[in-house]
Order: structure tokens, then C-alpha cells, then sequence
């Protein structure tokens, strides 16, 4: 039986928004202002992977006279969250990667090969950084403010507003980010040192199938989220959208478990931010705006005793 399970708004939105009157006032790849191939090159330098050129989920099965990959293997793992979130151009709601323009023409790759013959981008990004360090994603920051691009930034593509995607955008992937560091004795920085915590620091691609699996290695459990295969992102939008959980009954939502976090901000500035550093910076990561102050690099999390949990699951159609 295929259950897909609720759960919350995931993965930091782009800092990218558009002006008050509506019009986009960001650079996107169809514009003259867009960076020449040299300045993505110089960009290059300054990053630790190649850059990524994401395509549509259903990519591979294009041009279908002579597919570019195993159209078997979209087939197969398209409902699959951990295949999608390991490609930096799928989302998890395949709507997102579509266009619809103005005249009510829809551009998109369909899995239905038969629908267009093409391969269309749609809303998915055209090129971008493959974050595995803070100074990836400060490189990726700094180019996107002096370019005036619009930035989109994606952990899993989860996110049910369709935020990990924009039309002609230029994304930062921090799916790669996967450090987990736990420490039962974490002192905040900045606190006095008798304050400690039992606590997991995830970096900003860290899945809560990988969370779940690191904290139950020292027999502890954590607030987090429930899917299928547990490809939800952890330190993302999850946390971003308040981080609901089926223990938040008893332990309260993500964001009252957060302890600390880091944040890249659009000046490229590097900040640790807790109720010691940074309050207001750290109330206000809490408080649901999404991507709105910055990217979130990693997330320290209380963790608790490990205990049996029976839960039940509804759906409706
Ligand atoms: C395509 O992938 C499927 C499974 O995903 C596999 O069985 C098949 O051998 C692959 N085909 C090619 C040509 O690699
Ligand atoms: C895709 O699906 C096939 C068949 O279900 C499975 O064997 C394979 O591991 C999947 N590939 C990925 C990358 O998840
Ligand atoms: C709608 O607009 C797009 C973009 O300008 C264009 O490519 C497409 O041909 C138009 N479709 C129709 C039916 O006019
Ligand atoms: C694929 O699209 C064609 C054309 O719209 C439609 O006739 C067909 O039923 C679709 N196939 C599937 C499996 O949805
Ligand atoms: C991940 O951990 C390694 C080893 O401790 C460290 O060198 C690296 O800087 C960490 N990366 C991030 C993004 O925190
Ligand atoms: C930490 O030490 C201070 C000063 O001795 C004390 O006032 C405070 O209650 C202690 N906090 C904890 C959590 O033990």
C-alpha cells in the first residue's frame, strides 16, 4: 500500500522575492542582464563542485526518438522522494517544475512522452551551485546579489509552495551538506557553560531518515518528520514551516527544539545565532518566514530517550 503522509512545508525559499508591484525585478536566464558565460566561469573558481545545470525529473526520457537516460528508471522511481531529492532539478510536487506563461501556454517535461515530444524546463532552475561548505554557499550568495539573480534554494524540493523552484533561476543545492555531529553535553555558543544540552547538529542537506538513524545509534529519538522513506529534509524548510511532528504533543513543535542554528545571510555574512548570539535573528528563523533571512547552513536539535512509538495513520481522498 502507498501511503503518502502529511506533513509540513519544507526547504528554505529563495531570498529572491518579487517587488511589491508585482512586476520581478530579479534577473532570470531569458534577460540580457543574466551573467555571461565568463562570469560563471570566474564563479567556478570560487566553488568546491562543478556547477550544476538541473533538468526536469523526466528528462532522461527525452528526445524519445534517442532517450538521453534509462526512462525505465523515471518510471520506476518517479513517486520515490529520496530518488527526486538526490536530482537538483526534481521537485517533489511535479507541478512546480512546470510554466504556464501569460497566454496560457504550459511548458513542461512530462512523464506522458506522448503529451509534447519536448522536454520543456518549466520552472526548474537552469544553473547553480552544488553546496558541500559554508563558503559554497557564500560564493553562490555573493555571485547572486552582485548579479541580481533570482536565487532559489533547494534541500529536497518538498516544499508544497513550489519555493525550491523559479523560472530562470540560479538555486543553491544544499542536499549535499550531510554532516551530523551528536553531542549529549552541546553547550550554545555564547552560553554559560553549565547549560548543556543533549544535542544533534545537522547540516542543511541532512534527510530525517539519516537524522533518525545517526540519534538512535545513542539511543535517543527526535521532534521531526514522518514520510515515506523519510526523505523529508531536516534542517530546512521543515524547520522553516515550525516543524510539526508526531511528538509535538508531548516535546512541542521543531522550532522550540532548535538550540541553534547557522545562517548565511545576503551580505555573505556567516552567523551562528542562538537565545546567546543573535536573538533576534534566532526568534525570527522560529517564527515560519521561510527563506526570508537568509540560508540556513545547520541546525543544533535537543534530542530525548528513546521510546516505543505506535502511531496511526488516516488518509482521505
Ligand atoms: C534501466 O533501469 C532498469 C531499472 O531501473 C534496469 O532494469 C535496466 O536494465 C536499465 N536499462 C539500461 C539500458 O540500462
Ligand atoms: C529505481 O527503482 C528501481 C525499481 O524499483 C530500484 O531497483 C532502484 O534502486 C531505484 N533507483 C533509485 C536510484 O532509487
Ligand atoms: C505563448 O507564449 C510563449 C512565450 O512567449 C510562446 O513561446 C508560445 O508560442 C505562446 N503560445 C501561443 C499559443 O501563442
Ligand atoms: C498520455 O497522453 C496521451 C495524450 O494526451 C493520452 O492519450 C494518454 O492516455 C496518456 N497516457 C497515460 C498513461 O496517461
Ligand atoms: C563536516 O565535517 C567535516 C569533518 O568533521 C568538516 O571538515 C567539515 O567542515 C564539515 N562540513 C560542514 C559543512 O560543516
Ligand atoms: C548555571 O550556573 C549559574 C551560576 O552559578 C546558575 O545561576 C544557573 O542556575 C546554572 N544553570 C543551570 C542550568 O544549571
Amino acid at each position: 500500500m502507498k501511503v503518502l503522509i502529511a506533513f509540513s512545508v519544507l526547504v528554505t525559499c529563495g531570498l529572491a522575492t518579487t517587488s511589491q508591484s508585482g512586476q520581478e525585478c530579479l534577473c532570470t536566464s531569458d534577460q540580457s542582464c543574466w551573467p555571461s558565460a565568463s562570469e560563471f566561469s570566474q564563479l567556478q573558481t570560487q566553488v568546491s563542485q562543478p556547477l550544476i545545470y538541473p533538468l526536469p525529473t523526466a528528462s532522461a526520457c527525452y528526445p524519445t526518438s534517442d532517450p538521453s537516460g534509462n526512462c525505465t528508471t523515471v518510471i520506476d522511481n518517479w513517486t520515490d522522494g529520496n530518488w527526486r531529492s538526490s536530482m537538483p532539478g526534481s521537485m517533489e510536487a511535479p507541478n512546480w517544475e512546470t510554466f504556464m506563461f501569460k497566454n496560457g501556454t504550459i511548458e513542461a517535461c512530462y512523464l506522458n512522452t506522448t503529451i509534447t515530444d519536448t522536454c520543456g524546463q518549466g520552472r526548474v532552475p537552469v544553473i547553480g551551485v552544488d553546496a558541500r561548505s559554508v563558503a559554497d554557499i557564500q560564493a553562490g550568495v555573493n555571485f547572486a546579489v552582485k548579479h541580481n539573480l533570482k536565487l532559489v534554494v533547494k534541500n529536497t524540493g518538498h516544499d508544497f509552495l513550489g519555493r525550491s523552484a523559479a523560472r530562470g533561476s540560479f538555486v543553491v543545492w544544499t542536499h549535499n551538506m550531510k554532516n551530523i555531529t551528536y553531542d549529549p553535553t552541546f553547550v550554545p555558543q555564547g552560553g554559560p557553560a553549565n547549560e548543556t544540552y543533549d544535542a544533534v547538529t545537522l547540516s542543511a542537506g541532512v534527510q530525517w531518515h539519516e537524522a533518525y538513524d545517526a540519534v538512535n545509534q545513542y539511543g535517543r529519538i527526535m521532534v521531526g518528520a514522518i514520510s515515506d522513506g523519510g526523505s523529508v529534509g531536516a534542517a530546512g524548510g521543515w524547520l522553516a514551516g515550525g516543524g510539526h511532528s508526531i511528538l509535538s504533543p508531548t516535546y512541542g513543535l521543531g522550532v522550540d527544539n532548535a538550540i541553534e542554528i547557522s545562517v548565511i545571510l545576503s551580505t555573505g555574512e556567516y552567523l551562528t545565532v542562538n537565545n546567546y548570539q543573535n536573538p533576534d535573528l534566532f526568534w525570527a528563523l522560529r517564527g515560519g518566514g521561510g527563506g526570508t533571512y537568509g540560508i540556513v547552513t545547520s541546525v543544533t536539535y535537543r534530542t530525548y530517550p528513546s521510546v516505543p512509538i505506535q502511531f496511526y495513520l488516516f488518509q482521505a481522498n
